[in-house]
């Protein structure tokens, strides 16, 4: 244990409402329980969770921080009880189920990596949330493999320009929905092979088309609403399509003689919400698949904005203007 201070500075959710209600606060130190580090974060990834949870609709699960904050990089600078994996002054970047936007926080060991020397603070903290979502959704649920095609909805995100690169380097296509043509020209120069700007192009004919009518294996859906009916219309005969949000709505009225006729599977999954062991395992996966990656600079967090923590409501504002390419991160 190096010399800690007791109290540290903090951004709380000083009462559910727009991103004016993110506040710096005075917080003690965090402490590392059996098998945690405790991190002096150098920087928060910002996520739309974050968002979500500052509106007041995604309290944290039981016993999770207050303090918004999903993924973090820094050093460690203390270790609790039974906790081996990293010796202090190591460089981590780690999922973390909230408190991520403060000076200190507290992950698990085993849902943090090294951090690759070619990465920044800001970079690495951008890989967390966005690296194990879509692993464990397009990879593991999905079942992604080369040669086939995958359609990403919310091309130009945190989630899916990580998507993105992910499915080019295991040798996947990929079809993009983003609503812009600048979004769609950024999702093309990262890989896509096909990006539909879905307020001038229905992404259903968009997708049969660039498929020479067959449908894609695997989609990433963030939207939800109407898109599920049209999901069902784009995907192939055994496709898999994998729920990880409802920016449009978790309601729909849909014709499910699809999932027989083309034998879909239809699945979803929510991260922060898991246990301990579930991320742990989805956390090393990811790492031993990506990390080489990483270092090798053949995947790369997109970076859009980089602000000091005591700005987390300008992060919020620019994420909820939707005027972003890419991730957004707090530097503290
Ligand atoms: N299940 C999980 O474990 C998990 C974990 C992390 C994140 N998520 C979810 O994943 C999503 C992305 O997260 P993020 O942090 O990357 O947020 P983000 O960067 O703010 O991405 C949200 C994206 O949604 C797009 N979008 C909204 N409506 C759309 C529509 N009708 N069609 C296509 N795209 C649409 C927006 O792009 P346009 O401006 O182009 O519309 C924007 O790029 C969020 O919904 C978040 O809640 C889920």
């Amino acid at each position: 244990m190096t010399d800690l201070p007791a109290r540290m500075t903090a951004i709380g959710i000083s009462t559910p409402g727009g991103p004016e209600v993110l506040r710096p606060e005075e917080r003690p130190v965090p402490t590392p329980g059996p098998g945690e580090i405790l991190v002096k974060v150098a920087a928060a990834g910002v996520n739309r969770p974050d968002v979500v949870q500052r509106k007041g609709f995604y309290p944290p699960p039981p016993g999770a921080s207050d303090i918004p904050g999903l993924e973090i990089c820094g050093t460690v600078v203390a270790r609790g009880p039974e906790a081996t994996r990293f010796a202090l002054g190591d460089r981590v970047m780690a999922l973390v189920s909230g408190g991520g936007y403060a000076q200190y926080c507290v992950a698990h060991e085993s849902h943090a990596l090294a951090v690759p020397a070619n990465l920044s603070d800001a970079e690495a903290a951008a890989v967390p949330e966005t690296l194990f979502t879509v692993w464990h959704n397009v990879f593991e649920r999905g079942g992604l493999k080369a040669g086939e095609t995958l359609l990403v909805h919310g091309g130009s995100s945190g989630i899916g320009t990580m998507a993105i690169q992910l499915a080019k380097a295991f040798g996947a296509k990929v079809i993009v929905t983003a609503g812009s043509d600048d979004k769609c020209a950024a999702c093309v120069t990262l890989g896509a092979d096909t990006a539909v700007n879905y307020r001038t192009a229905d992404f259903v004919a968009a997708t049969k088309a660039a498929t020479g009518g067959t449908g894609v294996e695997v989609i990433l859906d963030m939207v939800g609403g109407d898109y599920i009916d049209r999901n069902y219309e784009a995907a192939a005969v055994d496709g898999r399509i994998v729920q990880i949000a409802f920016q449009g709505s978790s309601k729909a009225t849909v014709d499910f003689r699809r999932i027989m006729l083309k034998r879909l599977h239809h699945t979803g999954s929510t991260l922060r919400s898991r246990s301990v062991a579930d991320k742990a395992a989805i956390v090393a996966a990811a790492g031993a698949a990506v990390l080489p990656l990483l270092a090798a600079g053949r995947v790369r967090p997109v970076m859009d904005t980089s602000v000091p923590l005591a700005d987390a409501a300008a992060a919020h504002a620019r994420m909820e203007s939707s005027a972003h390419i890419g991730k957004i991160v707090l530097l503290v």
